[in-house]
């Protein structure tokens, strides 16, 4: 979609046309609903239309009922963030007392949204001229006050009292990148921002050596997913490393205590992935009076049943052999016709051990195969 069919889908005519397509659309087909309206409307702003509308749709992920009111294009949906992610970062920056941000690469406006929701002025720059027009018709639709420029973030001047927030782009364009090199705007220059009043929203998979002296790293997850490390600028940060398991918000911080290395219990848990980015293990440990079964991987076992939004609790039933004949034997034992492995730490590959075993029979099982003080171990657990 160019700036002038955005624009032409901002007209009341344009609006008229989507909500005729929102409406319509499950009812008629694709091809008999366009067919139709090409009779009225433009071919472009047709497709426009049916676009925004698909887009609408897919959007509800992240940005719930808001999505209706919302516009987007495919990737800049993609590379935006998720609402309550979003809102979790607002609320913390509000909470620190600051008042405005200026989001430096602000895409479609879903950090923006989120910021401007919690009471903080925004401007938001981005150098792509949809996206900015976007940006602005984003937060005129949920009549959220703010400013958007279509320029280059790294020639804006910050304001005195302004925060500066930056999630930068990959270059590649399909959204994942492992190194900091692919950013866009630049690494060096968030790096340098970083050093005052700046928060950045950078790939989980940041290592913890490009992590800036005296900057916070924030690992998020969402239902279970590693969304994102958030970098807090030194004025913000108050740990080194932080691991935040959202919906819930529990969260766990660096404490930098030994671990303790004990045998398994009846108790094994399974670390969130913001948790284990974190490097934050122990500390869960700690906090279930738990220890590691082994000092390198990341199972943590207890000897009482927790329930934690920060981990994925298991009961064991029962300590199974690990070779893979004595395993089938054990299982078959069991009646067990329907297993699920969880591994780590092991070579194996679950879905070709699950074959091999050729198990038949009326039960489920889920056996975890890990690595205990370096020897294979596996286990018959149920979830807690
Ligand atoms: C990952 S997206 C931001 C997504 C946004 N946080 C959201 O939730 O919708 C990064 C954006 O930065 C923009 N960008 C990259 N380099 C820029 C620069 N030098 N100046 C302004 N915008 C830039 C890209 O066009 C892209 O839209």
């Amino acid at each position: 979609m160019d700036l002038e069919t955005f624009e032409q889908l901002m007209t009341p005519a344009g609006q008229l046309l989507l909500s005729e397509v929102a409406e319509r659309a499950g009812v008629e087909s694709d091809l008999a609903l366009g067919t139709r309206l090409r009779k009225t409307y433009v071919p472009e702003l047709v497709a426009a239309a049916v676009t925004q509308n698909h887009l609408r749709g897919k959007a509800a992920t992240k940005f719930g009922t808001d999505a209706a009111h919302l516009y987007f294009t495919h990737d800049a949906l993609e590379q935006s963030t998720r609402m309550r992610v979003a809102t979790h970062r607002a609320t913390r920056l509000a909470s620190t007392g600051a008042t405005s941000v200026v989001d430096l690469g602000c895409g479609i406006g879903g950090d923006l949204i989120a910021l401007a929701r919690a009471g903080l002025a925004v401007r938001g720059v981005e150098t792509d001229p949809v996206r900015a027009a976007i940006a602005a018709a984003n937060l005129a639709a949920l009549d959220l006050p703010g400013e958007i420029i279509c320029g280059d973030a790294q020639e804006v001047v910050i304001g005195r009292d302004e925060v500066a927030f930056i999630d930068p782009a990959r270059r590649d364009g399909r959204g994942r990148t492992f190194s900091t090199a692919d950013l866009q705007p630049p690494w060096e220059w968030v790096r340098q921002l970083l050093a005052g009043r700046a928060v950045a929203k950078v790939m989980p998979g940041l290592s913890h050596d490009a992590v800036p002296n005296g900057i916070e790293a924030e690992w998020v997850s969402d239902g279970g997913d590693l969304v994102e490390a958030c970098l807090w600028g030194a004025p913000f940060a108050t740990t080194s490393r932080r691991a935040t398991v959202l919906p819930s918000g529990a969260g766990l911080v660096s404490a930098g205590e030994p671990v303790a290395v004990a045998d398994v219990a009846e108790y094994l848990y399974e670390p969130d992935d913001a948790v284990i980015r974190a490097g934050l293990v122990g500390e869960l440990a700690a906090t279930i009076s738990g220890w590691l079964p082994d000092p390198h991987i990341a199972y943590v076992s207890a000897e009482h049943a927790h329930d934690t939004p920060l981990a994925r609790g298991f009961r064991i039933i029962e300590e199974l052999p690990f070779r893979e004949k004595s395993l089938k034997a054990a299982l078959q034992a069991h009646r067990v016709g329907t297993l699920t492995i969880k591994k780590r730490g092991v070579d194996i590959v679950p879905e070709e051990l699950i074959k091999k075993m050729k198990l038949k029979g009326p039960h489920k099982a889920l056996v975890v195969m890990t690595r205990v003080q370096g020897q294979g171990a596996a286990y018959l657990v149920e979830r807690l």
